[in-house]
């Protein structure tokens, strides 16, 4: 075993003489940057390459990683999940864990609560902190982030992704990605493409217009491509316009790679090829799997070698594939001796994980100004529910984390409290549901003694607060939640405790949307608090009591009611016979809603402060721009109460009489802006005019319509302060 690492090192030496000078000290270098010498060099190794060594890096080996060339010193690659942590080492070959004691990593913030911050920074250091412990792990690749748009509340992987906006979800992903990829270890940004439900994933057929995959569904991959130089992508399990995207030549070969210029590699979801041929010719370069344990009976194994030797598939498809392997060890410094070693659960990334669960909060409602609560008013606290003590590392399934620690809701308090407030604990209701290889059975009644006791404790309190909302048996992988609604009769529970003691606040832990009608009306106060990551309980106790002021904003709509959003209200979802048509068209989120004057309980973008901000002056850099010109829109901001505080400046645009349907607002730029109380910013926010432009179906271009466009500022899509008009000459 020595002898042949150290025969691999000295492979590996003759490789770096052989490659020269090449260095990725800056990893985000764009592949255009690589030199010609360089790729005659990758050329040179290709031609080393046997036919069936070469075939031998284009598929797994393990469930997570691929074969080396040790003849020639090309090291295997070793992938991890996932979005929010590096995930537990499992066994080879099977998805049981391989038992290690020191893979224990730290949990992040997911998907929609890094979103939630608004603050493209805290993406930055997410990533930088995932890909130092992927290094300290061996990880070449770590399968994130999930950027695919939440279309419907009920997609159970909602929690995973970003947002239903596709700007915002762009902006979160790109420095995520530069983090992760600025530590020597590829990011994979997943899902390719247009995999918006859980429901038939691996077969469902997914149809929608042109306009709507470039202007919704689209951008944020594109954003990963051309502005994250993201190494590698993840193509989907389903299919696209009756391919599946795994052999979609249209995804993988005119999108991907003829539009966008990408050059990294394109790896399967697990189990997600289906072909050899096609595959291959259509621009997959590497093949994963869950299933087939014989590695040599995967498409890109045997298969293809026969492929290419009866000419289906030419030689040069595989070098190509090779070299896109090999170009991807090289930005990552592969065969560099001094690569990036990583560091694991170090205080910074804890850090880190705190700073994003701390911004990532919203604070929904606050009519009485119950919170934050006060230490020196408040003498004791009724915390009641199951999520006020449940840990979500664990679950979800491929996006599971294995974490070192995880600050629950009812600890965090107890820390901040120390003596100070008595905290009485009830659960309040109970986890009745089970999931077994994605099938969810649920048992939803209500359990009266566990409210009861809830009761009884919220009326001697002065407080009661419940944390409630979902688990990981309703956000996960593999299936969608059957409604909208909070499974355990938490409604009834609600409404009980608000009974016994009007000082009642509601916090969310969920990744998606959930039903909130029975009660928003009622509670006092509200906050969302995500699946919000090893810090997250530290974090959700310094909000509740004003040690941090909430500054998150929602990333998606909260309807009032399923049947509001727009997969639901025209009967889509999850589509019928096995195929998807997403009918609302560009109309997702809160652009449907908008449009269509459906008042949500709360709309994307929205999020209280305990401070009072006011937006003044706006003025534009011009009021009339030509379509290559940048539009600079500034706006003063002032902290106007007596707490320091962040607000989300968000610039929506519309026009009036287009000749196309456009929705009610899009969101075009925002600024996370940080004002000490009682002081004045001024910010800027550029746009490009051509940022205006919708997709033209009939020339299948980007087309920038002259008019006049009302460019407006508010602090939520729902709540515009300012506005100027900015015309479009052509
Ligand atoms: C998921 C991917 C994940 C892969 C490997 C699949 O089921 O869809 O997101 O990265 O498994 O665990």
């Amino acid at each position: 075993m020595i002898k042949s690492i150290y025969r691999l090192s000295i492979i590996k030496v003759c490789i770096l003489v052989l490659l020269g000078s090449y260095s990725c000290q800056n990893n985000a270098t764009n592949s255009s940057t690589i030199d010609a010498g360089v790729n005659a060099k990758i050329d040179s190794l290709v031609s080393q390459l046997s036919l069936a060594e070469k075939v031998s890096m284009l598929h797994g080996n393990s469930k997570f990683s691929t074969a080396a060339v040790e003849r020639l010193g090309i090291p295997n690659l070793k992938l991890s999940d996932g979005p929010h942590g590096v995930r537990e080492e499992i066994l080879p070959h099977a998805w049981d864990p391989a038992g290690w004691t020191n893979d224990s990593s730290t949990y992040f913030p997911t998907g929609t609560a890094l979103s939630a911050t608004w603050n493209p920074s805290l993406a930055l250091a997410t990533g930088e902190a995932l890909g130092e412990q992927a290094r300290a792990r061996n990880k070449d690749i770590l399968l994130g982030p999930g950027v695919n748009i939440q279309r419907t509340p009920l997609c159970g992987r909602n929690f995973e992704y970003m947002s239903e906006d596709p700007l915002l979800n762009a902006v979160m992903c790109v420095p995520y990605i530069k983090g992760i990829q600025s530590k020597d270890v590829a990011a994979c940004v997943k899902h390719w493409a247009v995999n918006n439900q859980e429901t038939n994933r691996t077969t469902v057929d997914t149809y929608l217009s042109e306009r709507a995959l470039q202007e919704i569904y689209f951008p944020a991959f594109k954003a990963a491509v051309q502005e994250g130089e993201v190494y590698t992508i993840m193509g989907a399990y389903n299919k696209f316009r009756g391919v599946y995207c795994c052999e979609s030549k249209y995804l993988l070969r005119d999108v991907l790679r003829d539009d966008w210029g990408f050059e990294g590699i394109v790896i399967s979801d697990w189990d997600a090829t289906h072909s050899t041929v096609d595959a291959a010719n259509n621009g997959l370069d590497l093949e994963m799997g869950t299933v087939v344990d014989n590695y040599d009976d995967y498409y890109f194994a045997n298969p293809l070698i026969k492929a290419v030797e009866n000419g289906d598939v030419k030689e040069e498809i595989i070098d190509e594939k090779v070299k896109s392997i090999l170009r991807v060890m090289l930005k990552t410094n592969m065969f560099e001796a001094n690569r990036n070693a990583g560091s694991y659960n170090t205080p910074e990334h804890y850090q880190a994980a705190y700073n994003v669960a701390a911004e990532a909060i919203v604070l929904l409602k606050n009519d009485k100004a119950l919170l934050p609560l006060d230490k020196n008013q408040i003498k004791s606290i009724a915390v009641i529910g199951d999520n006020a003590t449940r840990k979500h590392c664990e679950g979800g399934f491929s996006s599971s984390v294995k974490a070192k620690y995880e600050i629950t809701p009812l600890e965090g308090l107890k820390k901040e409290l120390n003596e100070d407030v008595k905290v009485e604990f009830a659960q309040g209701y109970e986890k009745t549901s089970q999931l077994n290889n994605f099938v969810l059975s649920a048992n939803n009644t209500v359990n009266e003694k566990l409210i009861q006791e809830a009761v009884k404790k919220a009326a001697t309190c002065d407080v009661a607060i419940i944390f409630g909302g979902l688990n990981h048996d309703y956000d996960s992988e593999g299936l969608d939640r059957p409604d909208m609604k909070l499974p355990y009769g938490q409604d009834v529970l609600i409404q009980e405790v608000l009974k016994a003691n009007p000082n009642t606040i509601v916090v969310m832990h969920a990744g998606s949307p959930v039903d909130m009608s029975s009660f928003a009306n009622q509670v006092p106060s509200i906050v969302w608090g995500w699946l919000n990551g090893s810090e997250g309980g530290r974090a959700m106790a310094n909000v509740l009591f004003g040690k941090v002021n909430p500054s998150g904003k929602m990333p998606f709509t909260l309807p009032v009611k399923l049947d509001d959003s727009p997969a639901h209200h025209l009967n889509l979802f999850p589509g019928e016979n096995n195929i998807a048509k997403y009918e609302e068209d560009i109309l997702v989120g809160y652009r449907w809603f908008d449009t269509r004057n459906i008042k949500p309980l709360y709309a994307f973008g929205h999020g209280l402060s305990y401070t009072s901000f006011d937006f003044s002056d706006v003025s534009l850099s011009q009021k009339e721009v030509s379509s290559s010109e940048e539009i600079s829109i500034n706006v003063t901001v002032t902290n106007t109460g007596k707490t320091d505080g962040a607000e989300v400046v968000q610039l929506y645009s519309h026009l009036e009489d287009s000749k196309v349907l456009r929705s009610e607002k899009e969101l075009r730029a925002f600024k996370k802006v940080f004002l000490k109380a009682g002081t004045t910013k001024t910010i800027t926010l550029k746009i490009d005019a051509k940022d205006l432009s919708y997709f033209e179906e009939s020339t299948n271009s980007w087309k920038l319509e002259a008019g006049n466009y009302q460019l407006m500022i508010g602090n939520s899509s729902d709540n515009i302060l300012l506005s100027k008009e900015v015309s479009i000459n052509q």
